[in-house]
């Protein structure tokens, strides 16, 4: 059987809502996961899948320090075939609007100061990893074949752009990653995506667009506004998503 390894992000609670965070993460040469790696159970997913939370059992770990070394190297112990990656995410073309799924194809990264990389000269040898595809094609395919034959609304491709956060951007940050290519924004994705490419894991983003970034909200309202809604909707569309895999 497929072996799964989901890494869930903020509102997955909603699509876990059995698992139980329960006992210490075991402890990895790079420190100590979020969470201990949760069995899904069967009859929801058909897959095997197993699910660990980034952000931790009570989701209070900010983007930026998350242990990203110690979370994908737990999860290569579990060996999966395929890492799906949920984000939640903000919309900054136009396309992107609030509850619709997107696979990234590529990603720009903002962020700084994050442990990111293994080969720091002590635990793994220097690598200087193929990064010209960050996402797994395979894996991306997948995901995107599943889509649409469920009907869901998707967009196949894309750019993410990933910030440092915790706090959300300003207008004219947003207008800079527009100009860069960037189609969604969110804070999670890097070093994520570099870390399982150096310990050779597939890995893909389900990005679940939940709110319009900042300067791109309509007149009159504002970007937490409809975040609750969209993010029921967004995960709604993933549960159909991870239960056809
Ligand atoms: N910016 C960055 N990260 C996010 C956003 C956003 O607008 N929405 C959800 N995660």
């Amino acid at each position: 059987m497929t072996k799964i390894a989901v890494i869930a992000g903020t509102g997955s609670g909603l699509l876990f809502e059995t698992l139980q965070w329960t006992g210490s993460p075991e402890e990895t040469p790079f420190g100590c996961p979020s969470t201990t790696i949760n069995r899904v159970e069967q009859d929801a997913y058909p897959a095997d899948i197993s699910v660990l939370a980034r952000h931790g059992p009570d989701g209070s770990i900010p983007p930026h320090q998350i242990n990203y070394r110690a979370n994908l190297w737990s999860l290569m112990q579990f060996q999966p075939d395929l890492i799906v990656a949920l984000n939640t995410v903000g919309g900054i073309h136009e396309a992107a609007a609030p509850a619709t799924l997107y696979f990234p194809d590529q990603l720009i990264d903002y962020t700084w100061g994050r442990e990111q990389t293994y080969s720091d000269g002590k635990l793994a040898p220097l690598q200087h990893i193929d990064f010209t595809e960050p996402f797994d094609q395979t894996g991306r395919q997948h995901l995107i074949d599943r889509a649409a034959e469920l009907g869901l609304d998707f967009k196949p491709t894309g750019t993410y752009g990933v910030t440092q956060g915790p706090r959300l951007e300003t207008a004219a940050e947003i207008d800079r990653m527009e100009r860069d290519g960037c189609d969604i924004v969110g804070m999670t994705a890097m070093p994520e995506a570099a870390l399982a490419r150096e310990l050779g894991l597939a890995y893909v983003v389900c990005a679940i667009v939940v709110n319009r970034a900042a300067g791109r909200c309509p007149p009159g309202s504002v970007i937490h506004a409809d975040i609750q809604q969209s993010t029921e909707r967004g995960m709604a569309q993933v549960g159909q998503l991870l239960r056809s895999l």
